[in-house]
């Protein structure tokens, strides 16, 4: 089973993605064969700051090879060293129609929080469904938010096997964790770099505390009892601590003059003790920059060899040879 996810280094990553993403698809390196790439083409359609691009990049390769991603076990490149991935795209585009594209719950959001509308933008699914598609994916790993890219891609991917009267395209299924399918923000909405309510992935402490003690709750007065089912601290706690630590937060939540405080810095360690494991991995691929760039280049030369022999079968079907 070939498993395949990417992530757009558009912005530092958070526990949003972690949860939502990177985890799973570390996890799923032992279900079988993971690809996974950094999608640095779709960054392009909201990060025009080429020098940021390049330190998300090169920052996302880090943190992916810290949290677990084995480059011995998976294929792991940057989207822009496989560039076949963009004469699929051109092929899949004359089979996308326009009504498929302008129903994307994505493009309208970014659209209505007025985020120019380019064509890259809007066939951003289109370029989504060639990643997918290129190399043959059964399953892919996302949030509940991209769950519509996959049924666009089958969509896609079943117009083009019709056209052309053969299964040549595999369709591919969309695996989210319903557990922790929306990791809240700090501000109890989504947790996303364009919100500015993120924790981000391995933050100096002095950041970590910053975003965690920016929590938003309630003004329940300190003197009286907290009601932990809808706050946003307890929410994320939820993710870092086990079921004896939720117990004693809720306990604490039942207490008066136990106060939001209290409550973000028993979260604040949990988070420095989960990612505590990884942080030395980290700090060595942030010195070692020329060995991250040989794991991708070695990853870019494994996923062209699987990317140009799908792309000669359908330049072939199209009649382009
Ligand atoms: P952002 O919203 O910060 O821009 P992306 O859209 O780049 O994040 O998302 C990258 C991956 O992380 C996607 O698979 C997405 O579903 C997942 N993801 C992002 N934010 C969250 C969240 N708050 N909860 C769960 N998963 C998330
Ligand atoms: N659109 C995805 C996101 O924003 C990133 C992505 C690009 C992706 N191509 C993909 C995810 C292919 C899975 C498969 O998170």
């Amino acid at each position: 089973m070939r498993i395949l996810s990417g992530i757009q280094p558009s912005g530092t990553l958070h526990i949003g993605n972690y949860f939502g993403m990177i985890k799973k698809m570390v996890e799923s390196q032992d279900d079988g064969e993971l690809f996974a790439f950094i999608a640095s083409y779709h960054a392009l359609t909201s990060l025009k700051d080429s020098e940021a691009l390049r330190t998300n990049i090169f920052e996302a390769a880090v943190n992916f090879l810290s949290l677990g991603l084995d480059p011995n076990k998976s294929t792991f490149w940057v989207q822009s060293d496989v560039p076949e991935v963009l004469e699929l795209y051109w092929f899949l585009s004359n089979h996308t129609s326009m009504g498929l594209l302008e129903r994307a719950h994505s493009y309208k959001d970014k659209v209505a929080k007025g985020i120019l509308a380019n064509h890259g933008l809007f066939s951003y699914p289109v370029l989504m469904a060639a990643d997918i598609l290129l190399f043959d994916s059964d399953v892919v790993p996302v949030g509940k938010d991209q769950i519509q890219h996959i049924e666009m891609t089958r969509d896609i991917a079943n117009t083009f096997n019709v056209t052309y009267k053969k299964e040549l395209l595999k369709l591919p299924v969309a695996k989210v964790d319903e557990e922790v399918a929306t990791v809240p923000g700090t501000d109890g909405a989504k947790m996303s770099k364009s919100y500015g309510n993120t924790i981000d992935l391995f933050a100096t402490p002095k950041q970590l505390k910053k975003q965690v003690m920016g929590i938003v709750t309630n003004s329940t007065p300190l003197e009286e009892p907290k009601d932990y089912s809808d706050c946003n601290i307890y929410k994320l706690s939820k993710l870092f601590m086990n079921e004896d630590e939720l117990a004693l937060l809720r306990d604490k939540y039942a207490t008066p003059n136990m106060g939001y405080g209290h409550f973000k810095l028993d979260l604040l360690d949990a988070i420095t003790r989960y990612f505590e494991p990884y942080q030395e991995k980290r700090d060595y691929y942030m010195k070692n920059p020329d060995e991250v760039r040989d794991i991708l280049s070695d990853g870019a030369k494994k996923a062209r060899v699987v990317a140009k022999g799908k792309l000669e079968l359908l330049r072939e079907v199209v009649g382009l040879c």
